[in-house]
């Protein structure tokens, strides 16, 4: 649909990791990166006490770091919070908000999701606003109106402008984990539609890259990367090793020159 659109594959490292093996994984990502073309660009979300691991490891490397959430607030007393500023400080320029994990386990709110884009967005920092819908959801033939409610909230609170610094990742909840990855035809059906909110926003906004995520392996990367409206990947668990996240990059990386 859009010419050279951005593709884009960020790494969701979740609550895993360790020092010592982060090391590792990161110096291996750095130098995978390297090696790739350049129409893909590269980034590792990474649990917050590991900010400072990535941004010694990956400072001057083509691949950009970030967390897995911030706060809805600036600063103050909300104990075990970290702010888009701090995360800012270790050099991040990502922050995932609203993932469904948040949502499910931390009741995340629409409101609270569109707070926090705010917040990264004012810090300087890409907020990638995950949507999803249940499997229940799903079943119910409630796709639409559920991630169509949960981008709406977001994209309302934000002026045409800011709306064109998010990127938007669709990870159906049913997906994630599990194994079972939705079908590259499954996945373009409901981009077209997320497409399509943020064209109504504005034309300039329809350009945000929309990621997919959930269960997205080497096997299945290139023919999710090639559907119109799939512009990289959101990745959970093969983010974790060094070989597949990397493979999954390649993926982008050749959907890119590809397209
Ligand atoms: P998996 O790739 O492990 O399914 O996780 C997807 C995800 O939730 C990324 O944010």
């Amino acid at each position: 649909m859009l010419k050279q659109r951005v593709r884009l594959v960020v790494g969701n490292w979740k609550m895993h990791g360790r020092l010592a093996g982060n090391a590792a994984l990161l110096q291996m990502t750095a130098q995978g990166a390297a090696a790739l073309s350049g129409s893909v660009q590269v980034g590792l979300c990474v649990p917050c006490p590991y900010l400072a691991q990535a941004q010694s490891l990956l400072e001057g490397s083509r691949v950009a770091w970030g967390v897995q959430d911030i706060s809805a607030y600036t600063t103050g007393a909300y104990t075990g919070e970290v702010a888009a500023e701090m995360a800012l400080e270790f050099g991040a320029s990502l922050a995932i908000v609203g993932h469904s994990e948040r949502r499910a386990y931390h009741r995340e709110s629409i409101e609270l999701v569109a707070l926090k884009t705010g917040q990264a967005l004012a810090a300087g920092l890409t907020p990638i606003v995950c949507v999803g819908e249940t499997l229940a959801e799903r079943e119910a033939g409630l796709t639409q109106q559920v991630v169509g409610a949960q981008l709406g909230g977001v994209l309302d609170k934000l002026s045409v402008e800011a709306a064109a610094r998010i990127v938007v990742a669709y990870e159906p909840v049913w997906a994630i984990g599990t194994g079972k990855s939705a079908t590259a035809v499954e996945a373009q059906e409901v981009h077209a539609f997320l497409r399509g909110l943020l064209r109504a926003k504005d034309p300039i906004v329809a350009r945000v890259p929309l990621l997919y995520g959930g269960s997205v392996k080497p096997e299945n990367a290139r023919e999710l990367f090639l559907q119109a409206d799939i512009d990289g990947g959101l990745i959970g668990g093969a983010s974790l090793k060094g070989e597949e996240f990397l493979a999954i990059c390649k993926a982008a990386d050749r959907a890119g020159a590809e397209q």
